[in-house]
């Protein structure tokens, strides 16, 4: 029951869960950003003196959650796939299939990476956030055809045999148009020398493989030493221009 004497609402029923996670963690008080409430379609933000008042004595999370599994004080992007990306399961089929296929390992390094915008972030312009994570680690042919697959995949190529998803159709309906700044980047990439990278994400990025298929991430382990420069001070904590993002993906609910 609410104040009012009536049954939670759905929203009051969330709330209150809400308050009992923060009551979990006893100590501190973790926060949800904006974005957590915007995709609630709420323009809202946690309120600094408002939740400090409710949570007498306790002070605001500034590092690790207690709810999310731990991360090593010098984490490597295999932590990362083991503790944070919400799913992997896409990401090693496509690399399996582009192995298998015989591609080089840029290219099957690209397929491992190429939606680790959607496993651990957003996936409104996944493309972009992915590249940009692993830009200062990557040849940079892998973060740009990361990247373009945002728009590539929109985007039939017969010369190669890639059409344009039949699940799209499912998912966005059979009207849907890529937005122009997907079209215009289409269009840039179309006549790069690095569109067959990008490309060759599409033709690997397959939503009906085999669900028998066995794909592990120790299959890859030796392919990430090689092309993905794990900074020695642990991912997140070696200042590059994206290392804020995986600080981020480490704490997020960090008041500051
Ligand atoms: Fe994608
Ligand atoms: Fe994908």
């Amino acid at each position: 029951m609410n104040e009012h004497g009536k049954p939670l609402t759905l929203s009051e029923r969330a709330d209150a869960l809400e308050e009992a996670m923060m009551h979990e963690l006893s100590e501190r008080i973790a926060t949800r950003s904006t974005l957590f409430y915007l995709a609630e379609g709420k323009v809202e933000m946690a309120q600094g003196q408002a939740l400090l008042a409710a949570n007498p004595g306790k002070h605001f999370l500034m590092g690790a959650d207690p709810r999310l599994p731990p991360m090593p004080e010098k984490p490597t992007l295999i932590d990362f796939f083991k503790a944070r990306f919400a799913t992997t399961a896409h990401l090693l089929q496509s690399a399996t299939h582009a192995l298998k296929a015989g591609q080089p390992e840029k290219v099957v390094l690209a397929c491992l990476l190429h939606d680790i915008g959607v496993a651990s972030f957003i996936r409104c312009d996944h493309g972009y956030w992915g590249a940009q994570m692993i830009e200062p680690y990557v040849d940079e042919e892998v973060s740009w055809a990361v990247r373009m697959h945002q728009a590539l995949r929109f985007f039939p190529d017969p010369s190669v045999g890639y059409e344009y998803p039949e699940l799209y159709i499912k998912f966005f309906g059979a009207d849907y148009k890529p937005e122009p700044y997907i079209v215009a980047e289409y269009e840039r990439a179309r006549n790069h020398k690095w569109y067959m990278t990008s490309r060759l994400i599409t033709l690997n990025d397959i939503y009906a493989f085999d669900p028998d298929a066995k794909v592990h991430l120790d299959d890859f382990v030796d392919i990430i030493g090689r092309n993905f420069k794990q900074p020695k001070e642990g991912l997140g904590f070696d200042s590059s221009p994206s290392a804020h993002m995986w600080r981020t993906l480490m704490w997020p609910t960090r008041f500051l």
